[in-house]
């Protein structure tokens, strides 16, 4: 995907700081990104809580027009408003820009968890699937819900496109093996045209990257019994969605965990935790999350060595200083932690 770019060569980006610790990280994302020489404009725009304060609309317009033209968005933690009938701001989004890939790695980030050196990629599809929600029921006598129905749809274009996607990526990070998660053993139909658009697609890749296939529920049991073995997952949608939270769970967490959304329209960047309330203002949020969201975007974006040079000074700033957030153990603020990054940024330059 082309990115544009204005005559300073910087890469404009829309920047949503979201609600709650949003603000808080986002202002610790940009700093350590500064001192990165990071080279992007940021298009400062509301949304969630803020959205609807400023144009009553948790997605509004303006912000939508910034993401369009953009291409690229860097997104804090937006809060779902409760009641007003707002539509997932998540879903609007997904649809909009038609953000078919869900990119979930999960990387040990702090030793002697119950799970060390994990290093996975979980690639999920996004638009299809079992979230479709083509849903309703059937009336049996007085029972509205007697029975529920609903019908997936993966088509061979969007499994072809995941899978594609998948195995790009892969070669992009030097990886070695995509294995294509499925169930086409019982839903031979709604799974098996992903099974086979994914095996044609790996035939492409031969000789450069592996592939193999699991099924679905014994997937969930190697990867907790040995995730190693693992290297890129690409799955559909409802699968995607459980085994993305099954290895975060690996690494300790949503804490720490990015994910990207990626699409033909736009790709957006985010931390999968939400805006948490009930630290929100005291300034003790761990921004690791989405920094490293900031460096799945460097990557996107081509940025691949100040991506690498970020991961590093945060394995440095976690593992040999010792600076840390509450919620890794330690005491740190959150400026003191993104300090931290700052100063083994320019040490290392
Ligand atoms: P949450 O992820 O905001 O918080 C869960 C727990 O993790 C809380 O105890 C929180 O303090 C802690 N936590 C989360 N991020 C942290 C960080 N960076 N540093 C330190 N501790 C952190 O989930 P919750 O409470 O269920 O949701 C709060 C709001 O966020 C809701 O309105 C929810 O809808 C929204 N949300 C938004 C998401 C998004 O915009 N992508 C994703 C998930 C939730
Ligand atoms: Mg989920």
């Amino acid at each position: 995907m082309s990115t544009p770019t204005h005559g300073s060569n910087k890469i404009p980006c829309t920047l949503i700081p979201g609600d709650g610790i949003g603000p808080e990280i986002v202002e610790a994302v940009i700093q350590v990104l500064d001192a990165l020489g990071a080279p992007f404009e940021w298009d400062r725009q509301a949304g969630g809580m803020a959205g609807i304060a400023v144009g009553g609309d948790p997605l509004p317009y303006a912000t939508l027009d910034s993401i369009r033209r953009n291409k690229l968005a860097l997104k804090g933690p937006l809060t779902t408003p409760v009641g007003g009938g707002f539509r997932s701001v998540n879903v609007r989004m997904r649809e909009e820009f038609q953000l078919y890939a869900n990119l979930r790695p999960a990387h040990t980030l702090v030793p002697g968890g119950r799970y060390d050196n994990i290093d996975l990629i979980l690639v999920r599809e996004n638009l299809e699937g079992l979230y479709v929600a083509f849903e309703h029921y059937i009336p049996v006598g007085d029972d509205p819900h007697a029975v529920a129905i609903s019908s997936g749809v993966n088509t061979r274009s969007g499994a072809e496109r995941i899978v594609r996607y998948a195995f790009e990526h892969a070669l992009q990070q030097g990886r070695k093996k995509v294995t294509l998660v499925h169930k086409a053993n019982v839903l031979k139909a709604l799974t098996g045209v992903f099974l086979e658009a994914g095996k044609h697609i790996a035939k492409e890749y031969e000789g450069r990257i592996e592939c193999d296939d699991r099924i679905v529920d014994a997937c969930a049991m190697q990867l907790v019994l040995n995730p190693w073995q693992f290297d890129v997952i690409v799955t559909t949608n409802l699968f995607g969605d459980i085994l993305s939270d099954l290895i975060a769970g690996l690494v300790g967490g949503l804490g720490a965990a990015p994910g990207a959304n990626i699409g033909e329209k736009a790709a957006i960047f985010e931390a999968v935790h939400g805006s948490a309330p009930d630290i929100a203002g005291k300034g003790i949020a761990n921004p690791t999350a989405l920094l490293l969201a900031a460096g799945l975007m460097m990557d996107h974006v081509g940025l691949t060595d100040q991506a690498r040079a970020l991961r590093k000074a945060i394995d440095g700033v976690l593992n040999t200083d010792k600076v840390r957030t509450g919620d890794l153990g330690g005491k740190a603020s959150t400026s003191e932690y993104a300090n931290a990054l700052v100063h083994r940024i320019g040490s290392a330059g």
